[in-house]
């Protein structure tokens, strides 16, 4: 595959992978999972199923990706010709189309929303107020599509570049930033007055929190979280070089993504103790970042000139980086995948997924007004493709890759995979393949049973 692209330097390819692990996940829902389910008890049981689970399925991906220098289902294909395998390469990419379409509406909205800051639209606002700003804007027919088409439009222009020019450097710009910003905000945050309550509520656990919806959700936020079981990892990884260290990439990795998801908590937590949030109320929900965010920004820092104005347009304008860094991923595994088994162009490839994405996450966007009524399984469209993505295919995407590289593959196939033809030294082998063959499939498997009510913990 002399004519493949790959990552040019080690530092490049992790703040790639991470900036696709870090995105909405972190800095959106891992401080509402956190919220709800009872503090530093739920960061624990988090970190467990990174480094139990995820880090494992991780590499699994990054075994077939490398191995193959493919995308996920040429990469079924290769190693498992005339088989049934590719289905679930084919899950994964599908799976991928809906992810990219409802992901990027969000995105749109903190494009939305960093404009909002930037004209200093949530100055002197009331609770009651923001409430408004968001339900109308969210119910807007044409603006949030905008502002959805912006994001694939970005996202495309960095995707048709090519994975040096494009992903790479894009990456290399962006995810310092998003550090940067961030440890500035957290900084903001953290010396509040009252801010030390918000840091005992991450730091102090309370295991009496915890119950098995406590479990699941940490699994499931785990998954989400690392960009687990698409095949976004396995797609990356085929760029990867043959001197590239898998297993120290996906510690690495896997460090960045939970720093910065800690990292949001401290963000986050802090002012919001300061203004007297209880972090297990109602405020925490999904509308988190749109509603209670500004009101939290609003009295926290409001009164403090410069700072009253910068931390919410530094916060909105962070989780753009951090959310196009990831669409960028989702939007690269379908192309890949069009443009190699279909010997498409990639600009050609890229054009014709994202006018099939802009159709699919118009109508995601239209679910929160107009098509509102809409409901199937009593979801909206939106919902629906949310939960099918998060709590089923995810999850099975994982078991394939783990089943596969676990069964399927031949022992010293992953071994020299993982070392490196014998150049590194890997003392976890065995954990890890036991991992990978009953630990990891049946975990994901009992969490997707419960998540579907099969099986009720
Ligand atoms: N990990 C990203 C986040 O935390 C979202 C994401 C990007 C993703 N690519 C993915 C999730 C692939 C699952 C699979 O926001």
């Amino acid at each position: 595959m002399a004519n493949r692209d790959i990552f040019k330097s080690k530092i490049g390819l992790i703040l790639a992978t991470a900036g696709s692990a870090v995105g909405l996940g972190n800095i959106w829902r891992f401080p509402i999972e956190t919220g709800q389910n009872g503090g530093a008890a739920y960061i624990i049981i988090y970190v467990g199923f990174i480094l139990l689970i995820g880090i494992p399925v991780m590499l699994a991906e990054f075994v077939l990706g490398r191995h193959t220098h493919s995308n996920p289902i040429g990469a079924y294909r290769r190693l498992a010709p005339r088989t049934p395998w590719f289905l679930a390469g084919c899950l994964g990419v599908f799976a991928s189309l809906l992810l990219l379409s409802y992901y990027s509406v969000v995105a749109g909205w903190t494009i939305e929303y960093s404009y909002l800051a930037i004209i200093n639209a949530f100055d002197g606002g009331t609770p009651e107020g923001y409430k408004d700003i968001f339900n109308e804007f969210v119910s807007d027919p044409i603006i949030p599509i905008l502002c959805f088409v912006v994001v694939m439009l970005i996202t495309h222009f960095v995707v048709v570049r090519g994975v040096q020019k494009g992903i790479e450097k894009f990456s290399m710009v962006m995810m310092p930033i998003l550090l940067v910003m961030m440890i500035i905000l957290v900084g903001c945050s953290v010396s509040l007055s009252g801010a030390g309550k918000g840091l005992e509520y991450l730091l102090n656990p309370d295991f009496s929190k915890i119950n098995n919806t406590t479990i699941v959700n940490a699994m499931g936020q785990s998954f989400f979280s690392l960009s687990l079981g698409l095949g976004v990892l396995c797609t990356y990884a085929s760029y990867f070089d043959e001197k590239t260290n898998l297993i120290k990439s996906a510690s690495t990795i896997a460090a960045i993504d939970t720093f910065v998801a800690v990292l949001s908590g401290f963000m986050i937590f802090p002012a919001m103790f300061h203004v007297g949030f209880d972090a297990n109320s109602s405020e925490i929900g999904s509308s988190l970042i749109f509603v209670t965010l500004p009101n939290v920004f609003h009295a926290a820092f409001g009164g403090i000139p410069i700072l009253g104005y910068l931390f919410p347009v530094v916060f909105y304008v962070l989780l753009i980086v951090a959310s196009v860094t990831s669409t960028i991923s989702v939007l690269e595994i379908i192309v890949a995948f069009v443009s190699e088994e279909y010997k498409i162009k990639r600009q050609k490839a890229s054009i014709g997924i994202v006018l099939i994405s802009i159709v699919l996450g118009a109508f995601c966007s239209l679910s929160f007004g107009v098509l509102g009524d809409i409901k199937i399984f009593e979801l909206t469209i939106f919902e629906l493709m949310d939960y099918m993505v998060s709590n089923i295919l995810l999850p099975l995407g994982g078991v394939f890759f783990s089943v596969f590289v676990g069964w399927k593959l031949k022992r010293q196939l992953v071994e020299a995979e993982l070392t490196n033809n014998g150049h590194l030294h890997l003392p976890f082998v065995r954990v890890l393949i036991f991992i990978l063959r009953y630990i990891a499939p049946v975990a994901i498997i009992i969490i997707l049973f419960n998540q579907l009510n099969i099986l009720k913990l």
